[in-house]
């Protein structure tokens, strides 16, 4: 077999074999098929796109590149959750400890921010000494031990992926559908969780820019789950404007914070409680998701959610004291807003713009390994769909340096819209697969 055989094919859409998939996935990894002829592939693929059929197998080629945990010596179930991506989502800051919490072992790896998404690793580092490198023997016992993992990816898993996802980040075929759902599904495979939660998002600041995307790439992730024996469900959810009110990375954690003491914005909380739910029913901890939601919410509530993120931090060695006393984490130095120009309603928070213009300020990375600054961000003071008055405070700004300030808000006024007539508030979800 040759690579430049496979990429023909694809190039004139064919549908490739699992044995063609399988030695190009293998060549990747081996490095013995270069990039230039796996870029090439990618494009192929992004044009032509992909059967279910071959993403399934090229999930597993890319699942079966490295090593796969075996979670089941653990507990029944493991179960993890994973978001396509997005800004101010701070998601699994507040659902992984609850849903352990409620006696559901959660090990999940998460990934850094890039480009203007943000990344959990990035705002669980805001708390000084928290690892985020544990080994596989590490990850194993501590779950074993207190029923939570939160880090980044461990050992050598879905390398194919790893080496794959830097190329296309950097040749244009990062928004394909069957691209991206075996990357996401290949590291979920070789994480071992038995029942993973997918948050698929949708809008300006998500892959997925409308709903029949979203769908499309939430049901095949579904299938590709089902087919190698977990239980997987997607939910649609809102990307269009930002979740919750802050953005950035401690801010991001204080927000956390502030909702593991039962507080938190509105539209955070329910998105937590929903996804939290459906994962205690994928885990079989709650017969249906009103029970669920309850669990969830009496677990906020008591305290052991809270408790539960505490002990996590204090296992990866984070200084308690800075998750106590959330004002001594980084705020940066310099406080500026955005005030609305007009009377109306807020009509556009556009989730992309502001993420750039988080980016511009230094929260985020245009590259893999850039240098990031964790005390600047935003907290938005509206939401889409509120009534506001010329002058109001729109969003407050926390920067460390005026040069950048001056650039992000430029960037963010492109973000934002007042209309004259009544606007709907955005929904959260958007359907469940
Ligand atoms: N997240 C991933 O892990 N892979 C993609 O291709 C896109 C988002």
């Amino acid at each position: 077999m040759r690579a430049v055989d496979i990429i023909i094919r694809k190039r004139d859409k064919k549908e490739l074999t699992k044995a063609e998939i399988e030695f190009f996935i293998q060549g990747v990894t081996q490095n013995t098929i270069p990039d230039y002829q796996a870029s090439a592939w990618a494009m192929a693929v992004l044009l032509n796109g992909m059967t279910a059929q071959e993403t399934t197998h090229l999930t597993l080629a890319m699942a079966n590149s490295g090593d796969i945990l075996d979670l089941s010596k653990i507990a029944p179930i493991v179960v993890d959750k994973h978001s396509s991506g997005g800004v101010g989502d701070k998601t699994s800051l507040v659902v992984a400890p609850l849903v352990a919490a409620c006696g559901l072992p959660v090990g999940k790896m998460s990934g850094r921010g890039l480009g203007f998404s943000g990344g959990t690793l990035d705002k669980m580092e805001s708390i000084p000494g928290y690892r985020v490198d544990l080994s596989e023997d590490e990850f194993m016992q501590q779950l074993r031990q207190i029923g939570i993992v939160l880090t980044g990816q461990t050992g050598d898993l879905a390398p194919a992926d790893g080496i794959l996802y830097a190329l296309r980040d950097v040749t244009g075929t990062v928004p394909s559908i069957p691209l991206i759902a075996s990357s996401i599904m290949s590291k979920k495979i070789a994480a071992g969780a038995q029942a993973i939660v997918l948050d698929v998002k949708l809008g300006y600041g998500a892959f997925m820019k409308d709903l029949e995307h979203a769908k499309q790439l939430a049901t095949l992730m579904v299938e590709i789950g089902n087919l190698s024996g977990r239980k997987v469900r997607a939910l649609l959810s809102d990307m269009n404007q930002p979740l919750g009110k802050a953005v950035g990375n401690a801010i991001e954690l204080k927000e956390a914070i502030e909702t593991l003491h039962d507080g938190g914005p509105h539209d955070f909380r329910e998105h937590c409680f929903t996804v939290a739910a459906h994962m205690l029913v994928l885990g079989e901890k709650a017969a249906n998701l009103d029970a669920a939601r309850k669990l969830a919410e009496e677990t906020i509530r008591d305290g052991k959610a809270w408790e539960k993120f505490a002990q996590l931090v204090k296992a990866q060695k984070g200084d308690l004291s800075f998750i106590e006393n959330p004002d001594q984490l980084p705020s940066g130095s310099i406080e500026d807003m955005v005030m609305a120009e007009q009377d109306g309603y807020l009509s556009m928070l556009n989730a992309q713009m502001i993420g750039e213009a988080a980016v511009i300020l230094g929260a985020g990375r245009e590259k893999k390994g850039a240098a990031i600054d964790l005390g600047v961000g935003f907290h938005l003071e509206h939401k889409v769909g509120e009534q506001v008055a010329k002058g109001d405070v729109l969003i407050k700004i926390f920067a460390n340096e005026r040069d950048k300030l001056s650039a992000a808000k430029a960037k963010l006024m492109e973000g934002i819209a007042i209309q004259s007539e009544k606007c709907a508030q955005l929904p959260l979800f958007y359907g469940v697969i």
